[in-house]
């Protein structure tokens, strides 16, 4: 496991879609495994920025994402589905038909987790998957206690998280309590892995990350088990590793 460590969010941004940007550039035809919540929006904005000024073209380029809330439709301003289109795929000239997100509204769960399986490997797998990281050590919406084995599934999303996320929502009690996520076994099928974190409040995740201890209570540490992971993360996150180290 690769750690970069810059200044600051928005060179933490630049990084990470430096490393995408150079590997549409350099391939034929790209897979990326995106993810949503906040610390990627950075990204997003640096490569909408690679399109409009260094005309970086994602024709060839496959999106897979990692999770949708379940009951939210396309059309909700807090579905992931509506976040991708908003923050990404309207302001690229990427094919929506190669763009892929989980169904959350879906009449049968399970064959939409069948589905989005073989879409994950049919598509797939990515080139390069980037990840988040919840508070609690969640990757994607595998919350602590998901199986390392997991394929993509529903999941009841954690107290902590739901807290977490109420502020994109007016109250707690708005936030789906469930969603379907890709497994910690799909995420794991990624050629490379970015995973970002930014601000203090990802410091406690980011040092018990990288302490190298596989537990399933903390289930970015399934990340150990893959090859070629790197943590693109700010000063910020950083801190908790900096001050043990004095
Ligand atoms: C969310 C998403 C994850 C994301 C994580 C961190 O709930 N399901 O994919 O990585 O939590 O979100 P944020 O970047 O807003 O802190």
């Amino acid at each position: 496991m690769n750690i970069l460590v810059n200044d600051d969010y928005a060179s933490m941004s630049q990084q990470a879609a430096a490393i995408i940007e150079a590997h549409i550039c350099n391939h034929e035809r790209t897979v990326l495994g995106l993810a949503t919540g906040s610390t990627p929006l950075g990204m997003y904005e640096a490569l909408i920025e690679g399109h409009q000024t260094r005309g970086v073209s994602f024709k060839r380029t496959f999106t897979l994402n990692l999770d949708e809330y379940i009951g939210l439709q396309p059309s909700h301003p807090q579905s992931y589905h509506y976040y991708m289109q908003h923050h990404l795929f309207s302001k690229i000239d990427i094919p929506l038909h190669q763009t892929y997100l989980p169904n959350g509204t879906a009449q049968s769960l399970s064959d939409e987790c069948s589905r989005y399986e073989q879409i994950i490997d049919e598509v797939g797998p990515p080139d390069i998957q980037v990840l988040g990281i919840g508070e609690n050590g969640h990757i994607g919406f595998n919350e602590p206690g998901s199986d390392f084995s997991g394929t993509t599934h529903v999941i009841d999303l954690a107290p902590s998280t739901l807290k977490a996320n109420a502020r994109f929502f007016h109250t707690v009690d708005e936030v789906p309590n469930k969603a379907i996520t890709m497994g910690i076994q799909s995420i794991l099928k990624s050629k490379r892995i970015l995973l970002l974190a930014s601000g203090e409040n990802k410091a406690w995740a980011v040092k018990k990350l990288m302490e190298k201890i596989i537990d399933d209570q903390f289930p970015a540490s399934a990340l150990h088990h893959h090859p070629d992971v790197t943590l693109v993360i700010d000063q910020k996150a950083y801190s908790q590793i900096q001050s043990d180290r004095g």
